[in-house]
């Protein structure tokens, strides 16, 4: 018998991410849309927010800047719960933020907010670094009054840190990240959230809406292809992160429109039969041509929907806020 060879090594890959890749396992195949966000990916999708076929982002910011003084005015209105066990600026209000990303558009809420309160907090939760960073650096550069103490990670690290403050609390998930979450997911994830807040606090909830296809399609699937360049990406994001060799010429963009379940799906489609080794699951991946890997969803809401979501999980919605074509929707709700 020989010894067993012993050598001690950190561990190569991400476990998340070969969490992952092992969807690929399974048909049909599948990958978690926070894939995307690497450096590379959050890039991209800051290109993609510029994309003149990407109508969300303009209008959602739009929404934001106009509508500032009002949703902070509503979101914080109402007696001081009175929980406050110490004297300012302990005393001032949180503003935690899911998915913050590069918090360019929250910056015209926080602007507002400074100019309500003398240091408010803000907690921007997000699973890249690199884009948390981004948003720090232009946070205490512009605003230095703001308290900024970023929490990079999963929902849960903010969840965590949101259930230590005593503070008076808005969370904001904005950026229609919500629709990347079955419906079932989306009420479990608010629901957890409601349990960590306390009574009186708000949510500002960002929803894309139902519009024509005329519309919704080329948002996803754009002239410049950077749209199907961040898709691509979660392919070379694997051959970085865990040692597979995909090809991405080998596979295709396709974005489509779910009338069933009201959401947009992006997939990648095999153009040819391959076999695809990847070092982190230690086997090659076959895929058939044709074969597709679905790797994101986007739920489009109605009214309905909005408040379906909402009341599952404990929320009462207060007010909403659209622009004028009813594309995109903020809705406030409190816990
Ligand atoms: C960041 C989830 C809102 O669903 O529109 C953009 C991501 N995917 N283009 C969306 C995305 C393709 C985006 N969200």
């Amino acid at each position: 018998m020989r010894a067993p060879l012993r050598v001690d090594t950190q561990p190569l890959w991400d476990p998340a991410v070969i969490e992952a890749a092992r969807r690929l396992l399974h048909e049909p195949k599948s990958l978690p849309a926070w894939l995307f966000y690497d450096a590379a990916g959050s890039a991209l999708f800051e290109r993609i927010t510029e994309l003149p076929e990407y109508y969300l982002t303009r209008t959602e910011e739009a929404l934001l800047e106009a509508e500032a003084e009002d949703i902070l005015a509503r979101a914080f209105a109402g007696p001081d719960p009175g929980r406050y066990p110490r004297a300012w600026p302990e005393r001032a209000p949180v503003i935690a933020e899911l998915g913050a990303g590069t918090a360019r558009k929250t910056e015209r809420l926080l602007r507002a907010a400074l100019r309500r309160e003398p240091a408010p907090a803000y907690l921007p939760g997000d699973v890249s670094g690199s884009a948390l960073r981004a948003a720090w650096e232009r946070l205490a550069a512009g605003c230095p009054a703001l308290r900024v103490a970023p929490v990079c990670g999963p929902h849960e690290a903010l969840f965590a840190a949101l259930a230590r403050l005593p503070q008076r609390k808005l969370v904001l998930f904005i950026g229609s990240s919500i629709g990347n979450y079955e419906p079932d997911e989306a009420q479990a994830l608010l629901r957890r959230l409601h349990e960590v807040l306390q009574p009186g606090d708000a949510l500002l909830l960002g929803t894309d809406m139902c519009k024509p296809l005329e519309v919704l399609l080329p948002a996803y699937d754009d002239a410049a292809q950077v749209t199907a360049q961040f898709n691509l990406n979660m392919l070379a994001r694997l051959n970085r992160e865990a040692g597979a060799r995909f090809d991405p010429g080998r596979f295709r963009h396709i974005a489509l429109w779910n009338a069933a379940a009201s959401r947009i799906e992006m997939h990648l489609e095999s153009r040819c039969s391959q076999q695809v080794p990847v070092a982190a699951l230690g086997i090659a991946l076959r895929f058939r041509e044709g074969e597709r890997i679905h790797t994101e969803n986007s739920h489009k809401y109605d009214a309905a929907s909005v408040d379906r979501l909402l009341h599952g999980a404990g929320f009462r919605r207060e007010h909403s806020w659209h622009d004028a074509k009813q594309w995109f929707g903020l809705h406030l709700a409190r816990a």
